[in-house]
């Protein structure tokens, strides 16, 4: 299916010409829902490429989709950012990797299925669909504030960042009263201007939420939340201690409202920005749960999952040696030519569902069934409740994320 609708200034991912030597990684997108057109070269290159992260480091970078998957599930390739050597993106990352524990996705098996295992009965996807109805009541809330409110509005302060920071909230038993302190605190870790912003706010989110699961140990902050449980059945049982607790804590925090809020930013910019889609969604709202996993499949949020190899492996023709960095560029790889054709176009009716957008292997995102309901229930009730929602501004003047970050949109100024 062809998209006559998306207009092109936005977007130059095609007729680019190859720079010689190694892609440098990040680049600033474009056009904030298409891969950088830097990484041309990448796209559909045979075997794995080469890229240059901030620091001069090379490393390999896996393009094809297959292969992707292959080493995404090879516990030869570790995510613990505590070994010396371990890859990094930007500077902002490197203190922070050294200095910082991070619970789940920076353990290697055992220890990281040990903490996996503690959270899989709160992300399943019966539970998922049992939070809907309270998913939908946030929502609803949300725009009914808005539409009172009336047009303008950004959207992204008004309905993409609370949407899930108050579902977070409600499944992590954490006030959402607190919700400007730690949303300012996420922002500042994953794009603070300076590597000392990224520490300040670790520690910043360590501290509250160090005292808030103290508070909950002692019992005087009591909820049926995720962290009650793990207070009440790991750390009350000696299953687990306080730093990894609040490890935890900050992780679930931080990844269960940055990453969805940013896709609903950008997910409903790009609606607004191919027409007939949005059109055709309106008309079959069936589509919407296909829309989501190719909306996740196009925009590729987080564009960059970095690993260390442990062992040589021997993949693709290549010999990747112990101690290599190996980058998993999501916008590149889900737009693999192999897998998708005409991979830059916004099509309902493919299977997308192959995606690496959620990770895969046993790092996949916990949390992606909360995730896809939350975006079903929010893009779903926006898109219905708005017939004539619009942008507020000219497309190319709204501000979306740089590349060194989970992608998304600054600000987003809509009409109804
Ligand atoms: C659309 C929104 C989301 C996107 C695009 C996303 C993306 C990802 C990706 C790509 C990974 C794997 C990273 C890697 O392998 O290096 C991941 C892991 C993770 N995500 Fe999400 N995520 C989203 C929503 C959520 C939500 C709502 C939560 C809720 C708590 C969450 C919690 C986590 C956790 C805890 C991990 C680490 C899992 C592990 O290491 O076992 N994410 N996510």
């Amino acid at each position: 299916m062809t998209d006559t609708t998306d207009t092109t200034e936005l977007t130059d991912t095609t007729g680019h010409t190859a720079p010689a030597g190694p892609v440098a990684f990040p680049q600033d997108r474009t056009c904030p829902y298409h891969p950088p057109t830097g990484y041309a070269p990448m796209r559909g290159a045979p075997g794995l490429s080469r890229v240059t992260l901030y620091d001069g480091r090379e490393v390999w970078a896996v393009t094809d989709q297959d292969t992707a998957r292959t080493l995404l599930a090879d516990p030869r390739l570790s995510t613990d950012r505590t070994r010396p050597g371990f890859p990094v993106p930007t500077e902002r990352f490197a203190r922070a990797a050294r200095e910082r524990r991070v619970a789940l996705l920076g353990l290697d098996d055992p220890e990281h299925r040990t903490q996996r295992r503690m959270l899989i009965p709160s992300f399943t996807l019966r539970r998922a669909a049992d939070l809907r109805p309270s998913i939908q009541r946030t929502v609803d809330g949300l725009l009914d504030t808005m539409l009172e409110q009336g047009a303008p509005a950004d959207l992204v302060s008004a309905f993409a960042l609370p949407v899930p920071s108050m579902v977070i909230c409600g499944l992590l038993g954490v006030p959402y009263a607190d919700h400007e302190f730690f949303e300012e605190q996420s922002r500042r870790l994953l794009r603070g201007p300076a590597p000392e912003d990224t520490l300040a706010a670790r520690d910043a989110l360590e501290g509250y939420l160090g005292g808030l699961v103290d508070a909950k140990a002692r019992g005087t902050e009591p909820g049926d939340g995720v962290l009650d449980t793990l207070v009440r059945e790991q750390y009350g049982e000696g299953a687990l201690d306080r730093r990894d607790l609040i490890a935890l804590a900050v992780i679930l925090l931080v990844a269960g409202h940055e990453t969805t809020a940013n896709m609903i930013s950008l997910g409903t910019f790009t609606l607004l920005r191919h027409p007939d889609r949005l059109a055709e969604l309106r008309a079959d709202p069936a589509l919407l749960p296909a829309a989501v996993e190719e909306l996740m499949r196009m925009l590729s949020i987080a564009d960059g999952l970095l690993r260390m190899a442990l062992t040589d492996i021997e993949v693709a023709g290549t010999t990747v040696r112990a101690g290599d960095g190996v980058l998993f560029p999501t916008s590149v790889i889900n737009r693999d030519p192999r897998q998708y054709a005409d991979p830059d176009t916004l099509d309902f009716h493919r299977a997308s569902r192959q995606h690496v957008a959620f990770g895969f292997g046993v790092h996949q995102c916990l949390g992606q069934n909360l995730a896809r309901a939350e975006l079903e229930i929010a893009l779903g009730t926006l898109i219905r409740r708005l017939p004539g929602l619009r942008l507020a501004a000219p497309a190319d003047e709204i501000p979306f994320k740089p590349g060194d970050t989970i992608q998304g949109m600054l600000e987003l100024p809509v009409s109804w």
